[in-house]
């Protein structure tokens, strides 16, 4: 069974699907691994890098003309389609839910079409979930960037010149991005405190040394292990309990989301506006509207002195790591769909199930 790893054409994106390394694990188990030219240039992996564990690098029409298995990060596009041809296996992020013309344009394709992201959240599922993997390094760097954006340190320092105090954290959200946030920021020295609406992540939180802001939640159901949208009144008691220290804080990092809406505003304007002058908010989930009222995506905007910073951070900023983890995840993906080199199609166990999207051609999930 030939693999092919496509190169990546999404505007600034800088990861590959596969790194030299699983390749070499997926050539063990048995495949055949095509890589296209370039593919692993933005994550620091060179073709001879390929080469040299036995990938054959060629042009991007020959990889779609020969692979039976095509592999991506981002979704399959318009151009890739022109070159698909029935029957091939395309894996990728599809966001199926939000994407029915680029699903409707794989079946009309006669393709298969598995979707990354829609790997369920359980635990046997846990090293192939992308959106973990690659949320976890947004955390981390969601950190990093706002010790470079602050004008303050984070550790408490003393020195001849005297003490300075460590600098105030403060996370919303405490999922995979938030987890990694609070361990990062703790790490640098910082002074951490979190919040997040399931009350089952304040252990989580306490165990990597932050403090957990209790908000009353009574009444606000979750789901799955996800958060659903919050009542007025939990967005008020919120408020009523954060407040003393979101004004206190140096650095604010907001990660908050609830799967299919949009984020959630924890943040307001008038909020904001009684910050400390010089604090800094790193909103993460400003490409699904910010949970800062402020922020916009991918700008700095300086309200009263405090710069809201709307990103997604992704982990195209850490293109290496990046690209390791999610071949980390492809590779145990593949592992658990085939047998031998052959794909077992057993619809009755959830994980392909739920991310068999398109099968020959048919639509299997809307
Ligand atoms: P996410 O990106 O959907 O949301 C981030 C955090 O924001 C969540 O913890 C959520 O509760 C919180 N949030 C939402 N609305 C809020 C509000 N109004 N106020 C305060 N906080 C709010 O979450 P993520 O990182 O995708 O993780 C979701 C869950 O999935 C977690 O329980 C995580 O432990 C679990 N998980 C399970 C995996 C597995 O078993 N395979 C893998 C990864 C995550």
């Amino acid at each position: 069974m030939k693999i092919g790893i496509l190169k990546e054409t999404l505007d600034g994106e800088r990861r590959v699907a596969i790194t030299p390394i699983i390749a070499k694990q997926l050539i063990a188990s048995g495949f055949e691994i095509l890589a296209e030219e370039g593919a692993g240039e933005y994550s620091s992996f060179k073709d001879s890098d390929y080469t040299n564990v036995e990938v054959a690098v060629e042009k991007r029409a020959v990889i779609f003309h020969e692979a039976e298995i095509l592999l991506k990060i981002n979704p399959f596009d318009e151009e890739d389609l022109k070159l698909v041809d029935e029957g091939q296996i395309l894996i990728s992020k599809l966001y199926h839910k939000s994407n029915p013309e680029l699903i409707q344009a794989i079946a009309n394709k006669g393709a298969t079409a598995f979707s990354m992201d829609a790997i369920p959240r359980i635990s046997r599922a846990q090293d192939m979930d992308v959106l973990s993997s690659q949320n976890n390094l947004a955390g981390y760097k969601a950190v990093i960037l706002g010790a470079f954006e602050m004008t303050k340190i984070f550790p408490l320092m003393m020195t001849s010149a005297g003490t300075i105090a460590p600098a105030r954290v403060l996370i919303y959200g405490i999922g995979v991005a938030g987890l990694q946030a609070i361990a990062t920021a703790k790490r640098l020295g910082a002074v951490v405190e979190a919040t997040d609406i399931r009350s089952e992540t304040k252990e989580q939180a306490e165990s990597l040394g932050a403090k957990f802001i209790l908000v009353d939640n009574e009444g606000e159901e979750s789901e799955g292990g996800y958060a659903k949208e919050a009542s007025a009144d939990y967005v008020k008691r919120q408020k009523e309990a954060v407040n003393k220290s979101l004004f206190q804080a140096d650095l604010v990092i907001t990660t908050a989301n609830i799967p299919g809406r949009k984020a959630p505003i924890l943040i307001t304007e008038e909020q904001v506006m009684q910050m400390k002058n010089g604090a800094v908010i790193i909103d993460l989930a400003a490409a699904q509207g910010g949970n800062c009222e402020v922020s916009q995506i991918n700008k700095t905007i300086v309200k009263n002195g405090v710069k809201v910073i709307g990103t997604s951070i992704d982990p195209r900023s850490v293109s290496t790591n990046a690209s390791d983890l999610y071949a980390k995840n492809i590779y145990n993906y593949i592992m658990h769909l085939t047998e031998g080199t052959n794909f077992k199609w057993d619809l009755d166990e959830e994980i392909t199930d739920e991310t068999l999207i398109v099968q020959n051609g048919t639509i299997r999930k809307n």
